[in-house]
């Protein structure tokens, strides 16, 4: 039976952590804790989807242009109330807002700026397949006041803590403050994220690679070579990998993280930037791969050194085990040196 005196919670753990964050005490710990929560009232209504008919199209479109999802614009002004009102958080981004959010008349601007992807994967939500939110936190820019967009348009390489909230067949939130990468599954019958995966490490070369493979012949002769590459084309560098691929990215680049394995949304002659955005999908991937030891670069570029020039910028996606990563940038820089 499980000991319960003996668990550690989200809050405990990263109040410890806050000895690597002299400048940040309580108040990162207290936004990480604002996050936790909008995600427990996001996984209790993903639970009750079914139930309650929730699943359907609302009106709206989002600014990419797709069909938003209740459950989007649920996930989206959960989190948008969970972060605008404390004076932690001077600005907010989200995939589902076109501008940046600011903060409520009335309420004081804090030093941090959170991006998010309230709901990842949301085309998986009608077939009951797992879906996520991802958030990255950087520290302001500006001195004062509502923040702007010079908050949130600054390298990956400068957020002071990412993750992502995994709501599968048990719910999980990943985080790092640059520290580690550490994983805490909800306890639904406390109501509570428990430590279970401290100090998570992915193995250097993976087991398995996922890609939307159906875009295969719109990539450039590089991808598709690094690709080939995985199936077992060219064992004297790459040994054939397994396939696994369900089209939500946190879901994708979760069970790589764990097992080892390379993410990559390349992009392609249709869209040459691909499908990610930078601010809340890619950068945050980045930063965790890295805190355990990975990489992620968009084929020629750290992902974390790209500078954004705009709040849903795209870019290529390599991400995961790093001699899995190499490898893709090897092959890319071969491939367009030899054409
Ligand atoms: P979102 O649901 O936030 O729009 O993100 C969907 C993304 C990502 O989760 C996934 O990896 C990718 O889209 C899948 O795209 P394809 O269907 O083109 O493979
Ligand atoms: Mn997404
Ligand atoms: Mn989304």
């Amino acid at each position: 039976m499980l000991n319960r005196t003996m668990v550690i919670t989200l809050e405990r753990f990263i109040l410890d952590q806050e000895a690597f964050h002299p400048d940040d005490t309580g108040e990162l710990t207290n936004l990480l804790y604002d996050i936790a929560l909008g995600a427990k009232m996001i996984a209790s209504q993903i639970r009750r989807a079914g139930l309650v008919n929730i699943i359907g199209t609302a009106a709206a479109v989002n600014v990419q242009g797709e069909e938003q999802q209740k459950l989007d614009v649920y996930a989206n002004e959960t989190l948008k109330n969970a972060l605008n009102h404390t004076g932690r958080v001077c600005a907010i981004a989200s995939e589902e807002d076109e501008e940046l959010i600011p903060i409520p008349d009335g309420y004081p601007a804090g030093r941090y700026t959170v991006a998010f992807d309230p709901l990842d994967g949301s085309s998986n939500i009608d077939v009951n397949a797992p879906v996520g939110t991802i958030f990255a936190i950087l520290r302001r820019v500006t001195t004062a006041g509502q923040g702007t967009l010079a908050d949130v348009l600054q390298p990956g390489r400068e957020l002071v803590a990412a993750g992502y909230v995994i709501y599968g067949s048990s719910v999980m939130m990943v985080y790092s403050s640059g520290h580690g990468v550490h994983g805490f599954t909800l306890d639904p019958t406390i109501g509570e994220f428990l430590l279970s995966h401290e100090n998570i490490s992915t193995p250097r070369t993976g087991k398995y690679y996922s890609v939307n493979e159906s875009n295969f012949g719109r990539w450039s002769k590089g991808v598709q070579r690094a690709v080939r590459g995985f199936h077992g084309d060219d064992p004297s560098r790459m040994k054939g990998k397994n396939s696994r691929y369900i089209g939500s990215l946190v879901a994708d680049f979760h069970r790589n993280l764990i097992a080892g394995g390379v993410y990559l949304y390349p992009g392609d002659a249709k869209n040459v930037d691909g499908k990610l955005r930078l601010l809340y999908e890619c950068n945050p991937m980045a930063f965790l791969a890295e805190a355990a030891g990975g990489k992620a670069t968009d084929g020629t570029r750290r992902i974390l050194e790209i500078s954004p020039t705009s709040l849903h910028q795209r870019t290529p996606l390599v991400v995961g085990s790093a001699d899995d990563v190499d490898y893709v940038a090897r092959v890319i820089a071969e491939t367009a040196g030899a054409a």
